[in-house]
C-alpha cells in the first residue's frame, strides 16, 4: 500500500514510526512531515535499494494539492494527523470527488469533526446520549445576562469555554464569580474572534484527566491504549500551559473496571450515536475523560489523536495499525483484535527555551543520533543544509519503554541529556504523581 500521512508534529512523527513498520506498507509519505518524518524504512517494500518515508512540500490543507500528489502517485489511503483538514472537509472533498472517492480517508467527515470544532454541539450530542458530562449552558452576546444568571447557580472556579477552535487556548477557569462574569463579558465580546460568539459555561469537574482513544468504522471500534499527558510547563503540573511537556500509558486508575465503565458509558453511546445522527465517522475518536470519584467523565472530544499522547500510545500498539486502519476503510473493525505491549511507555517532550510564550527558532539540534534504546519523534524541527534545528516550541519527544514508568521515565531522562540545542527545556516529573 502507498500512504499518505498529512501532519508535522511529534504525533506524525510516532504515527508515521508505526505506519511505516507494516509489513503491508511499500512507500508512506508525509506532508508536510518534519525533520524526522523521511527516511525512515517501508516494511512492505520490496525495492533495492529499499523504500523509505518521504516528506512532500505540501500544506495538510491544501486539498487541490493533495489531490493531485493522490492521483499522481497512486495513493492507496490518506491518513489524518491534525484536526485542521478534517474540519475543513477533507473526507467530504474525497467522497464528492469522482476520482477520490474510493480513496479511504482515515478521519470524521466535516460533520463528524464538529465533535471537536463546536464546544456546543459535542455537549448537545453527549446530552441526547446520556453520556456522562459536566452540567452546561450554552449563551451568545443576546444572552449575556443569563449567561451571569447561569454563573451565579453554580459554585467556584467556573469554567467557560470558547464555542470553536482556539488552538488550545480556548477555556478559561477561573476562581471567583466577578472574574468569571468579566470574562464572559469579553469572551462573547470577540476575545477569540468569531470563536466565543457562542460560550458554553460548565460545572468544574474535580479528578485526574485520561486520554482514551478509539478507531471507529462507524458501526464498531477497538480500544487503543490510554494514556495521560501533561500539560503544565512546570514541574508538578505547574505555570502556564502548553500543547503537552509528556505523555505516560498506561495510567493506573484506567484498570479493567475503569474502562469497561468508558467503554459501556462513553465508547459505544458515541459509536452509536454518531450512527443514529447519520454522522460518517472513520477514524480516530479521542475522549478527553476525567475520573471523578471513580466514575468516568467526558471534558472534551477531539476527532484526531493527541499529542504527545500518541508519541507513548503507538509504542504499546502490537498489532500491525495499518491493518486496523484497512478494517476503518473497509467497515470490517469487528473482525480486528488489537494486542497491546504490555510494558510502560513515557515521552519526554524536550522544548525551547521561554515557550509557551515568546522563543527563538533556528538553533543546531546535536546527540539525537546518540540516543540508544529510547525512541526520538520529531516535533518543531526542520532541515536547514543537512542540519536538523529546532523549528517551534515544542521541539522533539524522547519515548522510552520500562517494565513500570518510573524504569521507563529514567531511561528518558538519561537519553534526554544526548540531545542538545540553545535553551532546551523539559520536565523530569512525566508518569510520577500517578
Ligand atoms: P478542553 O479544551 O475542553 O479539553 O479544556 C482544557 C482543559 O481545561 C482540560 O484538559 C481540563 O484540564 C480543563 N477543563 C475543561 N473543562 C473542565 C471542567 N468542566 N472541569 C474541570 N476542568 C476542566
Ligand atoms: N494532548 C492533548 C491534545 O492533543 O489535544
Amino acid at each position: 500500500m502507498k500512504i499518505l500521512l498529512l501532519g508535522s508534529g511529534g504525533r506524525e512523527h510516532a504515527l508515521a514510526w508505526k505506519i511505516a513498520q507494516s509489513k503491508k506498507v511499500e512507500k508512506l509519505y508525509v506532508a508536510p512531515g518534519n525533520a524526522g518524518t523521511a527516511g525512515m524504512a517501508c516494511a512492505g517494500c520490496t525495492c533495492t535499494p529499499q523504500c523509505v518515508t518521504e516528506n512532500v512540500a505540501m500544506k495538510a490543507d491544501d486539498f487541490a494539492a493533495i489531490k493531485a500528489f493522490v492521483l499522481e502517485k497512486g495513493i492507496d489511503m490518506v491518513v489524518v494527523g491534525p484536526e485542521d483538514p478534517l474540519v475543513k472537509g477533507i473526507y467530504d472533498y474525497f467522497k464528492a470527488d469522482e476520482q477520490l472517492k474510493n480513496v479511504p480517508v482515515i478521519g470524521p467527515s466535516k460533520q463528524g469533526a464538529v465533535l471537536e470544532g463546536s464546544k456546543d454541539f459535542a455537549k448537545g450530542f453527549m446530552q441526547r446520549h446520556g453520556i456522562p458530562t459536566a452540567a452546561y449552558q450554552t449563551f451568545t452576546g443576546e444572552t449575556l445576562e443569563e449567561g451571569k444568571a447561569f454563573l451565579k447557580t453554580l459554585q467556584a472556579p467556573y469554567v467557560l469555554k470558547a464555542d470553536g477552535l482556539c488552538a488550545g487556548k480556548g477555556v478559561l477557569i477561573l476562581p471567583t464569580l466577578e472574574e468569571a462574569e468579566k470574562e464572559l463579558e469579553e469572551m462573547l465580546g470577540g476575545m477569540f474572534g468569531g470563536a466565543s460568539s457562542r460560550v458554553v459555561i460548565e460545572e468544574f469537574m474535580s479528578g485526574i484527566e485520561c486520554s482514551v482513544f478509539v478507531l471507529t468504522d462507524g458501526k464498531d471500534y477497538v480500544i487503543l491504549p490510554e494514556a495521560k499527558d501533561y500539560k503544565r510547563i512546570g514541574e508538578g503540573d505547574t505555570g502556564l500551559n502548553t500543547g503537552g511537556m509528556g505523555s505516560v500509558s498506561p495510567v493506573p486508575f484506567a484498570n479493567k473496571e475503569w474502562m469497561q465503565k468508558v467503554e459501556d458509558r462513553i465508547i459505544r453511546p458515541t459509536v452509536d450515536g454518531l450512527a443514529q445522527e447519520g454522522i460518517d465517522y472513520k477514524g480516530f475518536i479521542f475522549f478527553g475523560l476525567i475520573n471523578v470519584d471513580g466514575e468516568p467523565k467526558v471534558i472534551e472530544y477531539n476527532v484526531r489523536m493527541g499529542d504527545p499522547e500518541t508519541e507513548s500510545v503507538m509504542l504499546r500498539i502490537k498489532s500491525d495499525l495499518v491493518d486496523l486502519l484497512e478494517g476503518v476503510a473497509t467497515q470490517t473493525l469487528k473482525e480486528k483484535t488489537i494486542e497491546f505491549d504490555d510494558r510502560s511507555a513515557v515521552c519526554v517532550m524536550l522544548v525551547s527555551g521561554g515557550y509557551p510564550e515568546a522563543y527563538e527558532k533556528g538553533f543546531p539540534i546535536t546527540g539525537i543520533n546518540d540516543v540508544e534504546g529510547s525512541i526520538v519523534f520529531h516535533a518543531g524541527t526542520a532541515l536547514q543544509d543537512d542540519q536538523v534545528v529546532t523549528a517551534g516550541g515544542r521541539v522533539i519527544a524522547v519515548s522510552s519503554y520500562g517494565k513500570d514508568k518510573a524504569e521507563a521515565l529514567a531511561h528518558s531522562m538519561q537519553e534526554v541529556e544526548k540531545i542538545q540545542f540553545q535553551g532546551k527545556y523539559y520536565r523530569h516529573d512525566i508518569g510520577q504523581d500517578l
